[in-house]
């Protein structure tokens, strides 16, 4: 197992721009859309607290595992396993990453393109004044082309970066971008906190419930604390195929669950303050949570400087575009480095595929919202089949493969090597880390699931 970076598939520069990259990655939509649909339908605080519990317990050790698999391999998902565990049928939790990445960038640019839509419009003014803006939301999704051109449209600016190679570009805009988001974030909270339906909005997500926890809630609570870390992909492990020999693991992905966990939590202080106070909106409103409510907070809070929630509201949705595009990036970056490492194509020849590939079925993804609505298999359309697939099924599964792997079969020598970076640095947390590693992170899936099975 090669120890050094200069396999010429380039790495990245700074200590920050590994954590920012990776947080990057990390923060998104997961965070900002995805989270608050999450806890409304989950009946909130209990399902923060499982989900907190399944940060800390389960995504957070598989991320120093995927972090530990694409140092020590220097290769996309499917190489790793190829590299570390040759001829091992583990090798399907790579394929299986392939896919699942491809399916998540294909539905997570459906809700990137709105809110590319959202900026659009509120940078136009359009999204101000006493407006129904569930009528409006609706109105938009089930337009049978827009959606779909503003899919394409996200898809087109991930696909140019991804082209030019991820050092400069990921790396440069993670730390220009993040930050901001992050100050956003915060002042946006603040403002809703002082909101009427604060207390309401902040009892639904301070007060547990814990008669609405059903085995349904763990898997998605579970299923959330992998998708917003981007753990059990392959996504971490091909990053991680880029960071330097002194990149340190496990400080690394403590900083990015911290950052993770912190926007995602913010932003249900955001939304369901927001929630409480506009009387009609609903905490289970699902998908559109975000594009609905969010307009009337920048209105309300505004409403005597109009002009600030111009501004807010601008660039709120802009920064959203953005973190969703560090995110989409790194979901690219699975299968655009698979194809150029294993196939010997040229980067930008291999991001064409996989970019081909994720339109045609983001926008399946996109009509599901208008002319398929109908088109269902158990209640749900291809978009929701997408998101239950892959965050339910794929990451849970590669979560399990990886963990046990790094736990059980990988030789102990090299995860303390990459964990201690060749002996330069002192073994912190490592017993805690085998004892995840090895039990609670793979039996903590396993129950999860067979709980899901017998149900
Ligand atoms: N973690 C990202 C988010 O929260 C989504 C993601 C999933 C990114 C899987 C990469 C891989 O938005």
């Amino acid at each position: 197992m090669s120890t050094s970076s200069s396999t010429g598939r380039g790495s990245f520069g700074t200590s920050l721009g590994v954590i920012l990259a990776s947080a990057g990655s990390a923060v998104g939509l997961g965070n900002i859309w995805r989270f608050p649909t999450e806890v409304g339908n989950n009946g909130g605080a209990a399902f923060i607290l499982v989900y907190l519990a399944f940060v800390l317990f389960l995504s957070l050790p598989v991320m120093v595992c995927e972090f530990l698999m694409g140092r020590s391999s220097h290769s996309n998902t499917v190489g790793a396993w190829k590299v570390l565990a040759p001829k091992s049928p583990l090798i399907v939790a790579g394929y299986l990453g392939i896919l699942a990445g491809v399916l998540i960038l294909s539905f997570y640019s459906v809700v990137a393109g709105w809110t590319l839509d959202y900026t659009v419009l509120s940078l136009g003014n359009k999204l101000a004044g006493d407006q129904n803006y569930a009528a409006v939301f609706e109105t938009f999704v089930s337009n049978p082309w827009k959606p779909i051109v503003y899919l394409c449209l996200f898809l087109f600016l991930t696909h140019w970066i991804v082209a030019r190679g991820v050092e400069r570009g990921i790396e440069r805009y993670s730390r220009l971008m993040m930050p901001m988001l992050l100050v956003i974030i915060v002042v946006l909270a603040l403002s809703a906190s002082r909101m009427p339906g604060a207390e309401a909005g902040l009892t639904f997500l301070l007060r547990p419930d814990f008669s609405k926890m059903t085995p349904d809630v763990l898997l998605s609570a579970m299923g959330q604390a992998l998708f917003s870390l981007s753990v059990g992909v392959g996504c971490l492990t091909t990053y991680a195929s880029y960071f330097k020999k002194e990149t340190k693991l496990m400080s690394s992905a403590l900083s990015v669950c911290l950052i993770d966990t912190l926007v995602a939590v913010t932003s249900g202080f955001i939304i369901f303050p927001a929630v409480f106070s506009v009387s009609g909106l609903s905490v289970d409103a699902g998908p559109g949570l975000v594009f609905i409510t969010l307009p009337y907070v920048f209105n309300a809070t505004f409403s005597s400087a109009p002009v600030w929630g111009y501004v807010f509201s601008g660039l709120f949705y802009l920064l959203l575009v953005l973190a969703a595009l560090t995110s989409s990036i790194s979901m690219h970056e699975i299968s655009t480095a698979f194809l150029t490492d294993n196939y010997q194509m040229s980067r930008k020849y291999a991001a064409r595929i996989v970019t081909a590939v994720c339109m045609l079925l983001g926008i399946a993804c996109s009509l599901s919202f208008g002319p398929w609505k109908e088109y269902t298999l158990c209640g749900m359309g291809v978009f929701d089949w997408f998101d239950y697939f892959s965050a339910r099924f794929c990451m849970p599964l590669g979560a399990l493969a990886i963990s046990i792997f790094v736990g059980w079969i990988m030789p102990q020598r090299e995860v303390r090597n990459q964990l201690t970076n060749w002996g330069t640095l002192p073994i912190v947390l490592y017993g805690t880390f085998r004892f995840l590693s090895r039990w609670v992170a793979p039996l903590g899936v396993a129950i999860v699931f067979i709980n899901e099975l017998l149900h």
